[in-house]
């Protein structure tokens, strides 16, 4: 495994999509050809692309156009970790796990690659992780609309989530208001709620639920009546996906047994409408915004961001600092070792200031 100066990088992003990955792709590209005179790869789907070795050589026409397109033209894939990698069933059915990290080590030498740039969440970090051992270099740049990687202020399409969500709430609160309903509106975050609380402080929600703070349903209907009662025309909830009930538990839409992430959350907002319907007696509606949120063109703050960070990620391999997360930390970008936000999510402080501020303004998080 090469261990002198880079001449070639692969490029891969993992999990989910986001916006403002195809913004990173075209910063890392053009840094490392036009700064540097590297050559760079891209890895199809995520770490699968690395395992079957689907690797394409990235030009920097490859990326010019890219810059407001959602998405990743890459591809992505949330279904494959190398080191426990799902390549068949067993005769009664249950999938059978192989460590192929060698496959991708293999494919990695076979394209005299000197280093990866992994943009990817926690998980990503994770399976990048697997690979240092093998003499594989990496830097990581950190991406989820859901906002919580440990040691970073920010990962790019948060601000653009937030954007899309605030448009909705906002847009629900009219017609919330024209029939006198409650309107519960669900957006993404499987544990950490940031995108439920900054969407629905943004948008003004009379009540936030995040995974963080278990709510309870007589809190909510007491509250939901309170309004009514002082002639609010219409009461909106923002609520996580991942949001629970005081001594219950998340909302699970699917268990996906091939996948690192093998949780679906997801559908919480029709139960809890019905159920705020029936214990209020006021008419309740239900949205569920899912991937809405995360689909389509990046804002500029995230494009901006994204720019930044591929920059920062080139930057680092030039520097011979590996195996590192480029990460934001007080507006001023720096690192942290990838091993640090493997597999760890940073969650919302029950005392944040943002939550002290919502309950200032009356926001209930449905807690006694
Ligand atoms: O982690 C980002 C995220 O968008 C979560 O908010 C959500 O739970 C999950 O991905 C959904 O993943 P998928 O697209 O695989 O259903």
């Amino acid at each position: 495994m090469s261990d002198g100066p880079i001449k070639r990088i692969g490029i891969l992003t993992g999990g989910g999509d986001c916006p403002g990955i195809n913004a990173v792709i075209r910063a890392v590209t053009k840094t490392a050809i036009f700064d540097h005179k590297w050559e760079c790869f891209g890895i199809e789907d995520g770490f699968l692309g690395l395992i079957e070795n689907r690797i394409r050589p990235l030009r920097a026409e490859s990326v010019s156009n890219i810059l407001t397109l959602g998405g990743t033209i890459l591809g992505t894939s949330n279904k494959a970790d190398p080191a426990r990698f799902a390549v068949g069933t067993d005769a009664a059915g249950n999938l059978i796990f192989k460590d192929v990290r060698d496959k991708c080590l293999e494919n990695y030498r076979a394209h005299g690659l000197d280093a990866l740039v992994v943009i990817g969440g926690d998980g990503s970090m994770s399976c990048a992780t697997g690979l240092l051992p093998g003499g594989v270099r990496c830097v990581g740049v950190p991406k989820t609309i859901d906002n919580d990687l440990m040691h970073t202020h920010i990962t790019f399409g948060f601000q653009t989530a937030v954007e899309i969500g605030t448009e909705a709430i906002d847009r629900i609160h009219t017609t919330a208001a024209s029939h006198h309903r409650i309107l519960v509106v669900e957006l993404m975050g499987r544990n950490a709620g940031w995108l439920t609380l900054y969407a629905g402080l943004a948008s003004g929600a009379d009540i936030i639920l995040i995974p963080e703070i278990p709510y309870d349903i007589g809190r909510l209907c007491e509250f939901c009546k309170d309004r009514m009662a002082h002639r609010h025309r219409s009461t909106i909830v923002a609520v996580s996906e991942g949001a629970k009930p005081l001594g219950g538990s998340q909302f699970v839409q699917q268990t996906v047994a091939d996948s690192p992430d093998p949780i679906r959350l997801g559908g919480i907002a029709p139960v809890l409408a019905k159920q705020l319907e029936m214990c209020s007696g006021i008419e309740a509606r239900s949205v569920v915004l899912g991937h809405v949120l995360r689909g389509g063109t990046p804002c500029g703050a995230d494009r901006v961001l994204a720019t930044r960070l591929g920059h920062k990620a080139i930057d680092l391999l030039a520097a011979g600092q590996f195996n590192r997360l480029v990460v934001v930390q007080h507006g001023q970008m720096t690192s942290v070792p990838i091993e640090e936000v493997a597999n760890r999510q940073r969650l919302v402080p029950r005392d944040h200031d943002l939550v002290r501020a919502a309950r200032a303004v009356d926001t209930c998080f449905g807690d006694v």
